[in-house]
């Protein structure tokens, strides 16, 4: 069955390229991205790999680990790792997880038989240190996925989680926020956001970003 967000992950164990995983064990307290791959030594994948490598200090900086997927074994993961860290100018820095079995592809549902029967799909899960899926994302194969997007998503999810705001459409970090719904009470609104607010209509309230 397919994963909707604020189920909790599926857990599993798996061999990887940094060894024997536990995903939940894995994650430990801090937010995860798990992504998935068509495959080995195909070029999308090659490029995206050596992305999430040269942004994880980025993703170190927002308390995420970053965990690949693709249904190839380990001698072949180690193989193109090699060729990654050649042409993509970076060393691959986290682990990616071998799912010849397709065990855990079969879990987050990442096979979609009617696009292709035996590879898996671009897909995104973003987990959060409860262990509950924020954001889900599928790509397609040919369509190497913006990663800028995903980290984009992480500040607003943790933006809210911790600050209590939403971001409007097509926010950047440092542009204003959105005081969330729920909060009502004016007192609390002065106390939550002493940087001030506007009241464009009683239903969008504007604040800067909190945490600049
Ligand atoms: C790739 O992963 O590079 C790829 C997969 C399918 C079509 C085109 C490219």
């Amino acid at each position: 069955m397919a994963i909707r967000l604020g189920d909790t992950a599926p857990d599993f164990t798996v061999d990887t390229t940094e060894g024997e995983i536990s995903f939940h064990e894995y994650l430990g307290d801090s937010w995860g991205v798990l992504f998935s791959h068509p495959a080995d030594y195909t070029p999308v994948c090659t490029t995206e790999l050596g992305m999430v490598a040269k942004l994880n200090e980025e993703f170190a900086k927002r308390n995420v680990k970053t965990i690949a997927l693709s249904v190839d074994p380990i001698d072949s993961h180690n193989g193109w790792v090699s060729d990654i860290n050649e042409t993509q100018g970076c060393t691959v820095n986290y682990p990616i997880i071998a799912d010849p079995d397709r065990k855990v592809a079969d879990l987050y549902d990442m096979i979609h038989p009617n696009a292709d029967n035996t590879l898996t799909v671009r897909s995104v899960f973003v987990i959060d240190p409860n262990k509950k899926v924020r954001l889900t994302l599928t790509y397609p194969a040919a369509t190497g996925r913006n990663f800028d997007e995903i980290l984009r998503v992480i500040d607003s999810l943790q933006l809210t989680d911790y600050h209590k705001v939403a971001t409007p459409a097509n926010w950047k970090d440092g542009d204003d926020c959105v005081i969330v719904p729920s909060i009502k009470d004016k007192d609390e609104i002065e106390k939550l956001f002493p940087k001030g607010h506007t009241v464009v209509k009683p239903y969008l309230r504007m604040t800067p970003q909190p945490n600049k």
